[in-house]
């Protein structure tokens, strides 16, 4: 695990560089690698001034930091996590590291921490949205239930799944979502980082999620292997990390 941050860098803001803010984010414990630190990046830039995206599931702050770094002077990133302490990572400091973590990133001004699950936030919320980082609970049910804030986001705005064809919750939750939506099309993936756009899909797009299961399945071949220890087979199939794949 790596250990909390030991400078603030410079200035956020979309003046401010993806590396300066992912220097920062990466000295914080989570997952997220650069590349997909790199689309939060971009999908925040894109938000106008004073708009509002909404982070599910934060933990110690690694994506909030790089979420909200990018947001303009105005926006606003409102996070979203109960912090239980009988989660696998989580434990009664969690909060107040979140808390550490995004001010000592030059952050906290923009960042609304609501200490709460998803769905008390999301069925109290008024105000539209301009995207929203999914990455809270990874059952099928809570996945299904955060899509449920893709309706707060304006035509053309962006929804982030994380652990997307690496998580069996994430993915089965998406598989029976997408093929069927009226509102959200599949658009591509960053490892498992999914990128979904509040569009109508096309039957294409549809589709698309489907070409994904090969790599699904061998997300589930490597988590087997590294449950038994076989990290050198895992590393035929191109894992080299004692993490899940994500
Ligand atoms: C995978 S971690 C998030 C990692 C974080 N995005 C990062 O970059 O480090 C999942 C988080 O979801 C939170 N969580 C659990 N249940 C939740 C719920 N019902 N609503 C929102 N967040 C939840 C957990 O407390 C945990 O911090």
């Amino acid at each position: 695990m790596r250990h909390g941050p030991e400078s603030t860098g410079p200035e956020p803001g979309p003046a401010g560089t993806f590396e300066a803010s992912f220097a920062i984010a990466d000295s914080i414990p989570g997952w997220l690698t650069r590349d997909q630190a790199r689309v939060l990046d971009e999908a925040a830039r894109t938000v106008p001034p004073a708009g509002t995206i909404v982070e599910i599931g934060s933990h110690r702050g690694r994506s909030a930091v790089v979420l909200a770094r990018a947001l303009g002077d105005d926006g606003r990133l409102v996070a979203v996590d109960p912090f239980p302490v009988d989660w696998r990572y989580g434990d009664d400091g969690t909060e107040a590291a979140f808390r550490a973590n995004v001010d000592a990133a030059g952050a906290a001004e923009r960042v609304d921490l609501r200490v709460a699950t998803s769905r008390e936030v999301r069925t109290s919320w008024e105000g539209p949205v301009e995207g929203v980082y999914v990455d809270g609970k990874h059952d099928v049910w809570s996945l299904r239930d955060d899509l449920r804030w893709a309706a707060h986001v304006r035509p053309g705005g962006w929804v982030l799944v994380h652990d997307a064809f690496s998580s069996l919750g994430v993915t089965l939750g998406l598989l029976s979502v997408l093929p069927l939506s009226r509102h959200l099309r599949y658009v591509e993936r960053t490892g498992s980082l999914a990128r979904l756009e509040v569009a109508r899909p096309t039957l294409r797009d549809r589709v698309r999620p489907a070409r994904e299961l090969p790599w699904f399945v061998r997300n589930l071949v490597v988590k087997v292997l590294l449950r038994l220890h076989l990290t050198r087979i895992a590393g035929w199939l191109g894992h080299h990390d004692a993490a899940d794949p994500y």
